[in-house]
C-alpha cells in the first residue's frame, strides 16, 4: 500500500508543518494544527454552465420518517441525497430517535442501514426490542472504518443510511486517532459525496463535546445540508429537537418529544407540557406566546428579584439571553421608574426551553415586575411584544397564529402591542388589549 502524505496545518492562519505541534508558531495559536491530506490532482469538473430559467422545477423527492416532529424539522421528510447531522449530549436520545426513524423510513422504502461504531449488533437489538422495533429490512453494522462503511453502503444500495457517530469514524488515509478535526472532518466530507453520488440519504450523529467545539459537530456543520441539535434536560424527560441549518427548509423550527420507557414519543401539543405545571396567582409567572419557527408555543417565564446580599446585583438567566435581561432591566428602571439596582434577578423558561425571539420582552418585563411588587399577574392573561430602549412596545410577527394558539390553551385575555391590535381581523375569541409602551403595559397588567 502507497503511503499517503498527511501534513498539519494551523487552522488560524494556514501555516504548514510535516509534524504536529501544540503551538503554531507563525501566530501562536495554542492547538490549532490540524492534519490534512496531501490532495492528489483532482480532475477538472464536468459541470457545464445553465441558465436558470432553463431549470424544469422538479425539487428532490422528501420521504417521510414516519415521526412527524422529525419530518416537520427537515422541513416535510427527508431529501433524497441529503446529508443530516444530529447533534446533542451523549445520552440524550440521539441512538434512540434515529432507530425511530430508521423503523419509518424501512416501512416507506425498503432497506436502510444503520452504522455504529459504538454499540455492538445485540445492543442495538436489544434498544430495538424496547421499541417493539424489527424488521428484516433494518440492516445493522458494526464498523468504524470509513472505506468499510462506504464500501457496504454500495454494495447493499440501502435507500437510508444512519451513521452513529462519526466521531468513531476513521479514515485510513490519516494517522491521527478517530474523533479528531481532521479525521471528523474527512470522514463527515466522504460521506457527503457517498450521499450525493448515490442519492441516499445519510443522517450522521455528532457528540457535542465538554470542552467545547473541538471535533464536536461545529466543524461539520458547513460540510452537511442540516444540522439538528437535540437538546434537553437529563432530569427532565422532554427533548427538544432544533434545526439550526437547512438547505431544504426554514431553520429555527422545533420538535418536541417525551422519553419515555418505550421510546420518543412525539408531543403534539407542547403549549399544554409546558403549561402543565404552572402555578396560579403566585407572583413572578407571566406566559407569554412564543414563536418557535413555524410553530406558536405558550411558555411560562418565571422570575425571581429579592434584594442583594452582596455588593454586586447579580443577573441570573436560564433560556433567554442574559444581555436582553440587562437592557430590560434598564428599560425598566430608565422609563417605568423602577428600583432594581440593589436587587438579584433571575429569569428562567419553564420547561428548559431556549427562547430567543424578542416578542418574549414583554413577558419577561411583566414577570420582573410582579416579582418586584409582589402582585400576581391573572393567569388567564398572555402577552407578548418587543420592547425597545424608549420603552415603546414594538409590533412582533404573525400575531395571529399566537392569538389562536392561546385561544386554543384555553386564555382568555391578551396585552398586546397595539399596532398588532390595529392589524388583527380575528380575536379568536379573547378579550384583547393593545399597549403603546411599557408605563402602559404594566398599568394595564397591575390595575
Ligand atoms: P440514547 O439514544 O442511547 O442516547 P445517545 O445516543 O444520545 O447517547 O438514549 C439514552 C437514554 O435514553 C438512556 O439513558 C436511556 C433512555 N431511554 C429511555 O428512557 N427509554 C427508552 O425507550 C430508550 C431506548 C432509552
Ligand atoms: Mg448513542
Amino acid at each position: 500500500m502507497t503511503k499517503i502524505k498527511t501534513f498539519y496545518q494551523c487552522q488560524t492562519c494556514g501555516y504548514t508543518s510535516p509534524k504536529w505541534l501544540g503551538k503554531c508558531p507563525d501566530c501562536g495559536t495554542w492547538n490549532s494544527l490540524v492534519e490534512e491530506r496531501k490532495e492528489a490532482v483532482r480532475s477538472l469538473g464536468k459541470s457545464e454552465p445553465i441558465s436558470l430559467s432553463s431549470i424544469t422545477g422538479e425539487y428532490k423527492q422528501r420521504t417521510s420518517t414516519g415521526i412527524k416532529e422529525l419530518d416537520r424539522v427537515l422541513g416535510g421528510g427527508v431529501v433524497a441525497g441529503s446529508v443530516v447531522l444530529v447533534g446533542g449530549d451523549p445520552g440524550i436520545g440521539k441512538s434512540t430517535l434515529l432507530i425511530q426513524a430508521v423503523s419509518g423510513l424501512s416501512k416507506k422504502c425498503g432497506k436502510v442501514l444503520y452504522v455504529s461504531g459504538e454499540e455492538s449488533p445485540e445492543q442495538i437489538k436489544l434498544r430495538a426490542d424496547r421499541l417493539s422495533i424489527n424488521s428484516s429490512e433494518i440492516i445493522l453494522l458494526s464498523e468504524t472504518s470509513l472505506e468499510g462503511i462506504v464500501n457496504t453502503a454500495s454494495k447493499i444500495s440501502p435507500k437510508a443510511m444512519v451513521v452513529d457517530s462519526i466521531q468513531t469514524v476513521y479514515t485510513q488515509e490519516l494517522v491521527s486517532a478517530p474523533g479528531s478535526v481532521g479525521q471528523v472532518r474527512d470522514c463527515a466530507t466522504k460521506l457527503m459525496l457517498f450521499a450525493k453520488s448515490s442519492e441516499v440519504p445519510v443522517f450522521l450523529v455528532g457528540h457535542v463535546t465538554k470542552e467545547g467545539a473541538i471535533a464536536g459537530p461545529r466543524v461539520l456543520e458547513h460540510i452537511v445540508d442540516t444540522v439538528l441539535y437535540f437538546e434537553g434536560d437529563r432530569g427532565h424527560s422532554y427533548r427538544i429537537l432544533r434545526t439550526v441549518k437547512n438547505r431544504f427548509g426554514s431553520t429555527n423550527e422545533i420538535g418536541v418529544f417525551e422519553m419515555s420507557d418505550s421510546g420518543l414519543a412525539e408531543v403534539e401539543n407542547p403549549s399544554e407540557l409546558f403549561l402543565s405545571e404552572r402555578p396560579l396567582n403566585v407572583s413572578g409567572s407571566t406566559v407569554v406566546a412564543s414563536l418557535e419557527g413555524t410553530r406558536p408555543i405558550m411558555v411560562e417565564i418565571q422570575a425571581l428579584v429579592s434584594p442583594t446580599n452582596f455588593g454586586i446585583p447579580r443577573r441570573t438567566t436560564i433560556g433567554v439571553d442574559f444581555n436582553r435581561i440587562n437592557l430590560l432591566v434598564a428599560v425598566l428602571e430608565k422609563r417605568a421608574g423602577f428600583y432594581l439596582g440593589g436587587m438579584d434577578i433571575f429569569v428562567n423558561v419553564v420547561g428548559g426551553l431556549r427562547i430567543i425571539e424578542p416578542a418574549v420582552d414583554l413577558g419577561i418585563a411583566t414577570t420582573i415586575a410582579s416579582s418586584l411588587r409582589e402582585v400576581p399577574v391573572d393567569p388567564r392573561i398572555f402577552v407578548f411584544g418587543e420592547i425597545g430602549l424608549s420603552g415603546e412596545i414594538r409590533a412582533v410577527t404573525q400575531a395571529e397564529q399566537r392569538l389562536k394558539e392561546a385561544s386554543k390553551v384555553g386564555f382568555k385575555q391578551a396585552v398586546i402591542p397595539l399596532s398588532n391590535l390595529e392589524k388583527i381581523k380575528n380575536n379568536f375569541g379573547l378579550e384583547i388589549t393593545g399597549v403603546k409602551d411599557i408605563e402602559d403595559s404594566l398599568a394595564t397588567l397591575f390595575p
